[in-house]
C-alpha cells in the first residue's frame, strides 16, 4: 500500500506505517504542481495532509488514490465534495489536538487580560510602566461565551471552571450532558456576544461559518470583551475586526487563524489584521504540541490500518 505524507509528519508515525508494510514517501514541503507530480509519481493509494491544500486537480493525480487523511481535525484544505464525486474518501483525526488548542486558547486569554505581549514589547525597549499595566479585569467570575462546544470548546469550558469562569456556550447541537457536568448554559450566538466577556470560537471553516464575525456581531459585544480565534480565519472579517479594536468597539482580541494563511514551509506574512492596536498574533500553533501531534500520527496510522484490514474509513468526513 503506498502513502504519500505532504506534510511534517511524526517519525513515529512513519516507522508504524512502514512496520505495518507500507510503502510511505514523505516530502513534507510539498504544495500545487510539486504535489500533483508526486502523486503522479508514486501513485499513492493514500494521502497525508496537515496544512497541505488538495483541491480537485490534485485528486485526479494519482488514479489509484482512495484515501486523503487530514492530520488534524478540520478539512476545509480538502475539496472533500470533489473527492467524494470521484469514490475518495477523506478522514480526519477529531479531538486529538483538543487539548493542546484549548491550552493556546487560555493562554490568548490570559495574555490580553495581563496585555502580556505588550508588556513584553515595553521592556525590550527599556520602559517599565507599572501604572498602565496594572488595569486588567480579571477572569474570575467573567463570562466566557464558547462558540462551538465540540471537543476543543469542551476542553475551554472545563479549563475555565478551574478558573471560576461563569460559562455559556452556542452550538448548533445540543450538549445536554455537557450542560449539566459542566454547568455551562446554552445562549443563541447573539445573546452568547451581548453577554460574553470571553469570546471564543471553535466552529469549522467554510461558507456556513465565513464572517459570521462581522460589523452586526462587534456592535452586539461589550466594549470590555476580548475575542479569541484558535478556528479557522475565515470566521472572522478581519477588516471588520481592525475596525473594531480601532474604534473601541471590544477590548481586544486574539489570532491563531487568518483569512488567508501561507503553506506551512512559507516564511512571509503580510496580513494587516496583526498590526491593528489590541491585536494578538500566533502562527496557526493551537494544535502544534508534541503530544498533539504525536496523537495526530497515532490517530492517522489507526485509519490507515483500519483501511488495510477491513476496508473501513474511521473518521470518514464525505460519504
Ligand atoms: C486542525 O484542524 O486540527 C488544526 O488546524 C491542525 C493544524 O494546525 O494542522
Amino acid at each position: 500500500m503506498n502513502v504519500l505524507i505532504a506534510d511534517k509528519f511524526e517519525a513515529d508515525g512513519i516507522a508504524a506505517m512502514k512496520e505495518m508494510g507500507c510503502e510511505v514517501t514523505s516530502e513534507p514541503s510539498l504544495k500545487d504542481d510539486a504535489l500533483i507530480e508526486a502523486m503522479k509519481a508514486t501513485g499513492c493509494e493514500i494521502l497525508i495532509v496537515r496544512s497541505t491544500k488538495v483541491p480537485a486537480v490534485a485528486l485526479e493525480a494519482s488514479p489509484k488514490l482512495k484515501l486523503v487523511i487530514r492530520a488534524g481535525s478540520g478539512y476545509d484544505t480538502i475539496d472533500f465534495k470533489a473527492a467524494a464525486e470521484r469514490g475518495i474518501r477523506v478522514c480526519n483525526c477529531p479531538g486529538m489536538n483538543a487539548v493542546a488548542v484549548a491550552e493556546l486558547a487560555f493562554g490568548l486569554m490570559i495574555a490580553l487580560d495581563r496585555r502580556i505581549v505588550d508588556e513584553t514589547v515595553d521592556l525590550r525597549n527599556g520602559v517599565w510602566n507599572k501604572k498602565e499595566y496594572s488595569k486588567a479585569r480579571g477572569l474570575k467570575g467573567r463570562t466566557l461565551g464558547v462558540v462551538g462546544l465540540g471537543q476543543i470548546g469542551y476542553e475551554i469550558a472545563k479549563r475555565a471552571k478551574a478558573f471560576d469562569m461563569k460559562l455559556i456556550y452556542s452550538d448548533v447541537v445540543d450538549h445536554s450532558q455537557r450542560e449539566s457536568e459542566l454547568g455551562i448554559a446554552k445562549r443563541t450566538v447573539d445573546e452568547l456576544l451581548r453577554e460574553a466577556d470571553f469570546i471564543t470560537l471553535h466552529v469549522p471553516g467554510g461558507e456556513s461559518t465565513k464572517h459570521m464575525i462581522s460589523t452586526p456581531q462587534f456592535a452586539m459585544m461589550k466594549n470590555t470583551s476580548f475575542l479569541l480565534n484558535c478556528s479557522r480565519g475565515g470566521v472572522i472579517d478581519e477588516a471588520a475586526l481592525a475596525k473594531a479594536v480601532t474604534d473601541g468597539e471590544i477590548a481586544g482580541a486574539a489570532l491563531d487563524v487568518y483569512e488567508i494563511e501561507p503553506a506551512a514551509t512559507d516564511k512571509e506574512f503580510k496580513d494587516p489584521v496583526v498590526n491593528a492596536p489590541h491585536i494578538y498574533g500566533t502562527h496557526h500553533v493551537g494544535a502544534s504540541t508534541e503530544q498533539a501531534q504525536l496523537a495526530v500520527a497515532d490517530e492517522a496510522v489507526r485509519i490507515v490500518k483500519q483501511y488495510r484490514d477491513c476496508g473501513e474509513f474511521l473518521h470518514c468526513v464525505n460519504t
